[in-house]
C-alpha cells in the first residue's frame, strides 16, 4: 500500500473518500474559515501569517471538495463586521485578497466569496431592492413573497448549501447566509482553520450524511407548504376581484380557474420583467463603481 501522494490525496484519502462517495454527497459546502490568529498566537508568527496559512488552507479545502465531488464551496472571507479590527489588520487582509483572489480561480469548482458582507445587510438590501421594484411600478405590493425576496439574494444563482461548517470552535453563524442555511446540516469544529484536514472534511461530511434524508424531507415540505400557500393567497386574490366585479359568472370555477392562470402568469411577467431591470441596476452600479476607481 502506497501513502504518496497520487493525484491529491494519498491512497488512505482516496480509499475513504469513495467509500465517503457511496452515500449522500453535499452539492454545495460553505466554510466560515475561523481561527486564523489564534493560530498564529498558538505558532508565535505574525497575525498576517496566520490569515495567509488560512488562504493557503482554503486553496488545499477546495481541491480536497474538488476530489469529493463537491463542485460549489461558499465561503465567508471578510465580514462587515471586520472593518472594526484594526487598520492594519485590514489592511493586510485586503492585500492577501487582492494578491491571492485570481490563484483561487484557477480552481476548477464554483467559488463564491462573500467579502465585506453580512447576511442582514443582503436581506436588508433583497427588502430595499423589492421596494424599488414596487415604486417604479414594475412590482405590485401582493408580488412581494418569500420567493422573491430569495431571487433579489446575492447567491440568487447558486443553491442553498447543503452543509455549513464553522471552524474553531464557536458555535454561531455571525451573520452568514442566515436565509440560505434554514435547511442545512450545521457543523461547528473545534480545529483552527489553518490546521483543517482532509478528515476533519469527512467527519463533517459524514455528519451530513447521518443527517441528510431529515433535511431532504424538511426541505421539501417546506417548498410544498410554500407553493400551497402562494396558490391560496392567489385563489383568494381572484375570488375577491370577482365578487368586487359582481359579475354573474363569479361563481364559474372554470372561469375562475382561466382568472388564475391570467393572474398567475401576469405576475410572472411583472417578476421577470422587474429581475431584469433588477440585474440592468446592479450592471449599471459597478460600472460607476469601476469608473470611479479607475
Ligand atoms: C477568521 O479568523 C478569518 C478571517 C476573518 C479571514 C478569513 C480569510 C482567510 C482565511 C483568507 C482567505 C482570503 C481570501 C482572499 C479569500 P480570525 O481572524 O477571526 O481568527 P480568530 O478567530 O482566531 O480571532
Ligand atoms: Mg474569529
Amino acid at each position: 500500500m502506497s501513502f504518496i501522494r497520487e493525484g491529491e490525496l494519498t491512497f488512505i484519502e482516496r480509499f475513504f473518500a469513495n467509500i465517503l462517495k457511496a452515500g449522500p454527497m453535499p452539492k454545495h459546502v460553505a466554510f466560515i474559515m475561523d481561527g486564523n490568529r489564534r493560530y498564529a498566537q498558538k505558532c508565535h508568527v505574525e497575525r498576517q501569517e496566520g490569515h495567509s496559512q488560512g488562504f493557503e488552507k482554503l486553496a488545499e479545502t477546495l481541491r480536497w471538495c474538488l476530489n469529493l465531488g463537491i463542485r460549489e464551496v461558499t465561503v465567508y472571507a471578510f465580514s462587515i463586521e471586520n472593518f472594526k479590527r484594526s487598520k492594519e489588520e485590514v489592511d493586510g487582509l485586503m492585500d492577501l485578497a487582492r494578491q491571492k483572489f485570481s490563484r483561487l480561480l484557477e480552481e476548477q469548482c464554483f467559488l463564491n466569496v462573500c467579502f465585506a458582507y453580512t447576511s442582514r445587510h443582503e436581506i436588508c438590501n433583497a427588502v430595499r431592492e423589492m421596494a424599488w421594484g414596487v415604486e417604479q411600478g414594475l412590482l405590485e405590493p401582493s408580488d412581494v413573497s418569500e420567493s422573491l425576496l430569495e431571487k433579489c439574494l446575492y447567491t440568487s444563482n447558486s443553491p442553498d448549501p447543503d452543509l455549513l461548517i464553522r471552524t474553531s470552535g464557536e458555535v454561531r453563524l455571525s451573520d452568514f447566509l442566515l436565509w440560505q442555511t434554514s435547511h442545512s446540516c450545521l457543523v461547528f469544529q473545534s480545529v483552527l482553520w489553518p490546521e483543517y484536514s482532509f478528515w476533519n472534511l469527512c467527519e463533517a461530511i459524514l455528519r451530513y450524511q447521518m443527517n441528510s434524508s431529515a433535511l431532504q424531507k424538511a426541505r421539501a415540505s417546506y417548498m410544498d407548504e410554500r407553493k400551497r400557500q402562494q396558490m391560496a393567497k392567489d385563489q383568494a386574490y381572484v375570488r375577491k376581484k370577482l365578487q368586487q366585479e359582481g359579475t354573474a359568472s363569479h361563481e364559474d370555477p372554470v372561469h375562475q380557474q382561466n382568472l388564475l392562470q391570467q393572474y398567475t402568469a401576469m405576475r410572472e411577467e411583472r417578476i421577470q420583467a422587474f429581475l431584469q431591470a433588477l440585474e440592468q441596476k446592479r450592471v449599471d452600479f459597478l460600472d460607476r463603481l469601476c469608473t470611479a476607481s479607475a
